[in-house]
């Protein structure tokens, strides 16, 4: 009898969250459950545990370093294909998968969106030219964690709207990222966001939304980069997910190209976008790609 009850505290919970038993939903005390039971529950969230979080910092590294080896790859006369080929190289050389490739039939290993441009570029014959915004988005499987992030770079001498576009980008991951903590909740840092894109005379796309990650490409909770202050689901420690604005210049509304995954905007004024994986500590925020 002992023995048997003894056992049942150490399985690994149910609910999945990682820990044993005893520690997750066997606790409980005037009704309060414990954190990863309660957002499986009530969010589908997956609270990630410390050997989740050791693995997606890992792949978070080799993300950043990819995204290092390509910036020093953009300059006019590439083509979108071109930078395809060093992603996927360089993510297979490290023993990691790239998540795009063949992701609900997505054909490359990463993607690069250029100019009007929100996301999900093909990489393709496409020539950079100089003046161009070239946002590159990499996601990494490694030891089946995943890691997801993307920068915008300049190539060449680009005017006065992309660089604008950028930096605002830029600045709104930023805000976003310093609105992380256990107590805020999604809405502050979407209000974090919008309040800073749109007091710039600029506006955020609504259609695409940050994510949760690490264990699968797009987990719960989504993450939209607008909203109010103190609305939607509270940040608690071990919630692993993606900021990434994509911010325009001009309309937040978009068109999807025949290919059925370019994101261009309804105007085809320029777009920019910067994305970086985040976990929520006990005090604050880490980024698990961080740049
Ligand atoms: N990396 C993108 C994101 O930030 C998703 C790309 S989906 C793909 O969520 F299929 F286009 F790769
Ligand atoms: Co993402
Ligand atoms: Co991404």
């Amino acid at each position: 009898m002992k023995q048997i009850k003894k056992n049942v505290r150490n399985i690994p919970c149910p609910c999945g969250s990682g820990l044993k038993y005893k520690k997750c939903c066997l606790i409980k005390k005037n009704g309060w459950v414990n954190a990863a039971a309660l957002y499986q529950q009530k969010y589908n969230i997956r609270l990630k545990n410390q050997q989740d979080i050791e693995g997606i910092r890992r792949t978070g590294r080799l993300v950043v370093d990819t995204l290092d080896m390509i910036e020093k790859k953009i300059k006019a006369g590439v083509t979108t294909d071109e930078l395809n080929t060093w992603v996927h190289e360089f993510t297979v050389k490290n023993s990691a998968i790239p998540a795009p490739l063949n992701y609900k039939g997505f054909p490359k290993s990463c993607c690069v969106s250029i100019n009007e441009v929100i996301c999900h570029g093909i990489p393709s014959q496409r020539l950079i030219k100089d003046g161009d915004i070239v946002n590159v988005d990499v996601t990494t499987i490694l030891n089946n964690y995943y890691a997801d992030a993307n920068k915008t770079f300049l190539a060449g001498a680009v005017g006065s709207g992309g660089v604008k576009i950028v930096n605002v980008a830029y600045q709104c991951l930023r805000r976003g990222i310093a609105a992380v903590k256990p107590g805020n909740t999604l809405g502050d840092i979407g209000w974090a966001i919008q309040s800073y894109a749109e007091g710039e005379g600029c506006s955020v796309v609504r259609d695409f939304v940050g994510h949760g990650v690490g264990l699968d490409f797009h987990e719960a909770p989504e993450v939209p980069h607008y909203g109010k202050p103190s609305a939607g689901i509270p940040l608690t420690a071990g919630m692993v997910f993606t900021i990434e604005p994509m911010i325009n210049l001009g309309v937040k509304e978009l068109t999807i190209l025949d290919d059925n995954w370019t994101a261009v905007t309804r105007d085809r004024k320029l777009s920019a976008q910067f994305e970086q994986t985040l976990v929520v500590t006990e005090t604050g925020v880490e980024s698990l790609t961080p740049y």
